[in-house]
């Protein structure tokens, strides 16, 4: 039996033992060419976390693939003045957050400096854009130099009010995506389908092809993290179910197994944004494919986005 090393102890499994110290599954390097053992390999890794998931009621350690931590994104839009965005700021330093999750907000362009300035380094700052390359003769758009510059660490593209409102297509999304990430921004990679492409039974293909557009762009995945976003979801009021978002997320990841590779499949995170809010988040993030949110609405209220952070807790399990 292969025996492969590990991302996460250093030492060495055999492929056949899976090893869990949480919810999410360690790392595993898959045969990607044998698709047969790749999907019996899934299919004993659910059976597993059932099991563990059976454990009710217990704290314990959140171990999930790669980069190993929960991402939750409050993404601003085009919201906020001076005065409101104060006041979220300081109900988010005052908020007591779980530390193993990896939090970011992406402030409206003009407050980045205000924010970077007052918002406790626990958490980083995205771009909710950035120009496809470097500055110069470009009215009204935003370098990823400049955004550096500002101390931002991310940038939210591909967002469904960029593709369906402003109509950026894929090329130019991938673009970039790769810019952004050749000069060492974490990219946060939004892909979604309409309701009228849900209902026609095309939301895999939907998916797939805004994936491939980053795939085909990017130098590597280390930075990115995929938000799946069903744009009849966002601001709607109307939630995936957690089976629908779990679905969705399952199928991507392994798109990424079968077209890019197991590594990257495994490390990848996948984060869900829709209507997630204080409520419906604890549900959501049970899920085993569901590595955080991007939260839209909801994280323009400091309280409520801090109880969407430590929905991780949700997922832990005994150590
Ligand atoms: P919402 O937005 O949480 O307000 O639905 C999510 C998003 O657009 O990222």
């Amino acid at each position: 039996m292969a025996v492969v090393p590990t991302s996460l102890g250093g030492g060495a499994v055999s492929s056949h033992m899976t090893h869990f110290s949480g919810l999410r599954r360690s790392f595993l390097k898959l045969d990607s060419s044998n698709s047969d053992s790749t999907h019996s390999l899934f299919r004993d890794v659910n059976s597993h976390l059932r099991l563990v998931s059976s454990n009710k009621g217990c704290r314990g350690v959140v171990t999930m693939s790669g980069s190993g931590k929960f991402f939750v994104g409050g993404n601003w839009k085009c919201n906020g003045t001076g005065d409101s965005i104060s006041k979220l700021v300081s109900d988010l330093n005052s908020a007591i957050l779980e530390s193993d999750v990896d939090v970011v907000v992406a402030p409206p362009f003009v407050y980045i400096d205000q924010v970077k300035n007052s918002l406790s380094d626990r958490i980083e700052i995205a771009a909710q854009n950035c120009w496809t390359g470097k500055g110069g003769a470009f009215t009204g758009e935003i370098s990823v130099e400049q955004l550096k510059d500002l101390g931002c660490k991310w940038v939210v593209l591909g967002h469904s009010e960029r593709r369906h409102i402003i109509g950026e297509d894929d090329q130019f999304i991938g673009k970039k995506a790769a810019y952004a990430l050749s000069e060492g921004l974490g990219v946060i990679a939004c892909i979604g389908e309409l309701l009228e492409e849900r209902e026609a039974g095309k939301t895999f293909d939907v998916c797939f092809q805004q994936l491939k557009a980053f795939a085909d762009a990017v130098p590597s995945w280390d930075k990115v993290v995929i938000a799946y976003e069903p744009v009849w979801a966002i601001g709607t009021g109307k939630v995936a179910t957690p089976e629908q978002a779990q679905e969705v997320h399952v199928a991507v990841r392994d798109w990424l197994n079968k077209n890019v590779s197991a590594d990257v499949s495994s490390k990848t995170r996948i984060i869900y944004g829709g209507s997630v809010n204080g409520g419906n988040c604890a549900e959501l993030a049970k899920q085993e494919d569901i590595d955080g949110f991007l939260v839209g609405g909801a994280s323009l209220k400091g309280p409520e986005f801090a109880t969407i952070i430590n929905s991780v807790t949700s997922k832990k399990v005994p150590a």
